[in-house]
């Protein structure tokens, strides 16, 4: 942990286990805030038996003394927060005193939604795979500058600047059937803008800044991967913003200059959920091994996750774009029981071995190469102590420190808090 702002974010095509972690480390700091994504965001916890799925909230929301900001960069669906809010009462009921939401972030309307899915039908057999949240076209009004923001709606005008942007929703849509009833859409999202603005709305940028000048303790959340960042991922199939270390400072309002350590998360394995690229994917029976015992289906939208080796030269990317000092590596206790683990590290790429990661991943263009490790046996699920862990998972995690040149500081062997291994 550093003087001021830290960061914690995906390293793959997301679901890597930030929820988890964030609830971890949570206890050292003051601010924990979400600095992009939206709903499309399922970023899970679990403690005392109990799991949790949060999609807009910080995952810090659980800890009394730590406050929690749904930064500028953020994209929020009023009615999907509001449902959150509603679950996370019974258990906190006084969440609602340690959130601040940045006037600044950008409302997603029930047209965002129905033009995200006619933009995916439109795609056919190329669509993105989105989550069907809103996101693409919320983040295209934001940067063509028709967007509507969260304080907006203290505004007086504020209907007649939904009602413009609605109107130019609906034009774009033309005969489009909206996949859901949208009166009732509106009008719930309508309760859910009033409720909204009942809340602590603030001017978070500041907020953020002078809690880093007071000396107090923050932490960036990212959400969705580096791979489905909309400049370093895969593109187009990836999300629209920024989901590397940069965004966290224009997410939030934070200079880069003010930010300490960047920790990484990537899972033993790699999952996607969505169409796109993945050299390393198990499209057969182990792939379906792996997808059971991780439970990798979506936190969000229950689909099931595509699932493959460790990809280095994509881990290496990710590492060199972030800025990555530190690495923590998830689900660990999933590859328990293989006798052989590959992994890529390299690959064959228009009739050349490379070792980074090139323009297109396309499959035609692109071959994994593999050195094989080898795999352990034991069950690693109630392991306490990084002593005990197998041999052979310790070569697994030294080989990706020096393939990485970056230290794996933690090890995470299931969805409790409490199982998580620091090795530093
Ligand atoms: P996030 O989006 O990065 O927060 O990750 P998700 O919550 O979408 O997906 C991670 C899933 O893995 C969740 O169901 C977690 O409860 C679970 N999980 C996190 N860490 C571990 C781990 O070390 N082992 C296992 N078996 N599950 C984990
Ligand atoms: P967390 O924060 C995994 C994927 C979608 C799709 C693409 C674009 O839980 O890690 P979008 O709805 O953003 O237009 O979808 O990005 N995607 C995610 N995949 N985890 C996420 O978030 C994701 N958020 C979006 O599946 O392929
Ligand atoms: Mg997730």
């Amino acid at each position: 942990m550093s003087q001021g702002a830290d960061i914690l974010l995906g390293l793959q095509w997301g679901d890597e286990g930030k929820g988890k972690i964030v609830d971890v480390l949570t206890r050292k700091y003051d601010v924990v805030a979400r600095f992009q994504g939206g709903p499309n965001a399922g970023h899970t916890l679990e403690f005392n038996g109990i799991k949790h799925v949060l999609h807009t909230i910080p995952s810090g929301i659980f800890h009394e003394n730590a406050l929690n900001i749904i930064g500028n960069g953020v994209v929020m669906d009023p009615i999907i927060f509001c449902k959150e809010i509603d679950k996370l009462l019974d258990m906190e009921p006084k969440c609602l005193d340690r959130l601040v939401i940045s006037r600044k972030a950008h409302l997603i309307l029930p047209t965002h939604r129905m033009l995200d899915a006619a933009s995916e039908a439109a795609k056919g057999k190329n669509k993105i795979g989105s989550t069907l949240k809103g996101i693409g076209p919320t983040y295209m009004d934001k940067t063509g500058r028709n967007g509507l923001r969260i304080g907006d709606c203290e505004l007086p005008d504020f209907m007649t600047r939904y009602e413009a942007l609605k109107k130019k929703h609906l034009e774009l849509l033309g005969d489009f059937e909206a996949p859901f009833d949208f009166t009732e859409a509106e009008a719930q999202w309508m309760k859910a803008v009033d409720r909204l603005r009942a809340m602590q709305l603030a001017d978070t940028d500041v907020l953020i800044q002078e809690t880093y000048k007071s000396g107090k303790k923050i932490l960036a959340e990212g959400a969705q991967g580096t791979l489905l960042d909309v400049d370093f991922g895969t593109y187009p199939f990836v999300t629209s913003s920024t989901t590397t270390a940069a965004g966290a400072c224009t997410g939030l309002g934070l200079a880069p200059n003010r930010i300490g350590e960047v920790i990484g998360i990537f899972k033993a394995y790699c999952t996607r959920v969505g169409s796109g690229p993945f050299p390393t994917e198990l499209d057969n029976d182990l792939g379906q091994a792996i997808r059971d015992k991780g439970h990798e289906y979506g936190s969000t939208t229950g689909r099931p996750r595509r699932t493959g080796w460790l990809d280095l030269p994509a881990l290496r990317y990710a590492v060199e774009v972030n800025g990555v000092t530190q690495l923590m590596m998830m689900k660990a206790d999933v590859l328990s029981g293989l006798k052989e683990l590959e992994v890529c590290t390299a690959y064959e790429y228009r009739g050349e071995t490379i070792t980074h990661l090139p323009y297109s991943l396309e499959e035609d263009l692109i071959t994994p190469i593999y050195t094989t490790l080898s795999g352990w046996d034991e069950d690693l699920t109630g392991v306490t102590d990084v002593k005990n862990l197998p041999t052979s998972l310790e070569a697994y995690t030294r080989f990706i420190e020096q393939e990485t040149g970056v230290p794996v500081v933690l090890i995470s062997v299931g969805p409790d808090r409490e199982q998580t291994l620091w090795r530093a």
